[in-house]
């Protein structure tokens, strides 16, 4: 049985200040007492050590970044590295986010080498993938996630495969208020799942969480989240609402 896992990427917002006011106003909202449900707070950088610290004890909120630099140390002007990040207790590391693909030109091959350091440092990747609208109008949604799943995820042990979660986001609904359709969503994590399982093995295939992205709001949530192979979501602009956030973490609770 997996854990529903729901993920707010802040992306480029929140300051200190509005990041320990969504964590106070989050926690009153019973968020902090929910354990069948894994929630990551992503901040950006700027505001880790913020959301940390006033997230205390609660023990069920995990912290993410929204991306890090394979490189352990060195002259990497503006890069920040898996042990900076495990120093201020981060736990999860978005990769490959398609903002990092189309903008900053991240490649399947960054993604993996990006992916591969996070194990080594026990950081937990969640490795974005998804098409865009041109390429799910020519029929290629299935080549496209085989290609980036095999690639973002490549030479990766099955115990490394477990633990990494995968987010489906089609580049069409993130941030568009267009979200994919249940089934739309469900055939293409089905997908997933299956390449998954044969990239390693079934016990892999079945362990691995996957999160659906793109325009994730309280009035879907609990649709998407109930079909079998969608495991949680990456909530991007409904996750600076902590009113909003909190609902999609409770519709992740619901059959
Ligand atoms: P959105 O973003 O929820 O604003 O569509 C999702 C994401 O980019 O992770």
């Amino acid at each position: 049985m997996r854990k529903k896992i729901v993920a707010a990427n802040w992306k480029m917002n929140m300051t200190q200040a509005e990041a320990s006011r969504f964590v106070e106003a989050l926690l009153l909202r019973d968020v902090g007492e929910i354990t069948d449900v894994e929630v990551v707070i992503v901040p950006p950088f700027t505001a880790i050590a913020k959301v940390t610290e006033a997230l205390g004890n609660a023990q069920n909120i995990k912290v993410g970044a929204q991306n890090m630099y394979w490189e352990k140390n060195g002259p990497f002007t503006g890069e920040i590295s898996a042990a900076l990040l495990r120093d201020l207790f981060v736990h999860y590391v978005v990769l490959g986010h398609s903002e990092r693909r189309t903008l900053f030109g991240e490649t399947d091959e960054i993604v993996n080498r990006k992916v591969r350091v996070a194990h080594e440092a026990k950081l937990r990747p969640i490795a974005c993938i998804g098409e865009t609208l041109e390429q799910r109008d020519r029929g290629n949604v299935e080549k496209i996630l085989a290609m980036q799943l095999r690639g973002s995820l490549a030479g990766l042990t099955p115990k490394d495969l477990q633990e990494t979660v995968v987010a489906y986001e089609p580049v069409w609904a993130i941030g568009t208020g267009r979200t994919a359709t249940p089934e739309q969503a469900q055939e293409a994590h089905a997908f997933i799942r299956k390449t998954l399982r044969e990239m390693a093995d079934d016990t892999t295939g079945e362990h691995v969480r996957i999160q659906y992205g793109g325009s994730v709001k309280p009035e879907n949530a609990r649709e998407l989240m109930s079909q079998p192979d969608i495991d949680g979501a990456l909530v991007g602009g409904a996750s600076l609402d902590p009113r909003s956030f909190a609902q999609i973490v409770k519709a992740a609770r619901e059959r």
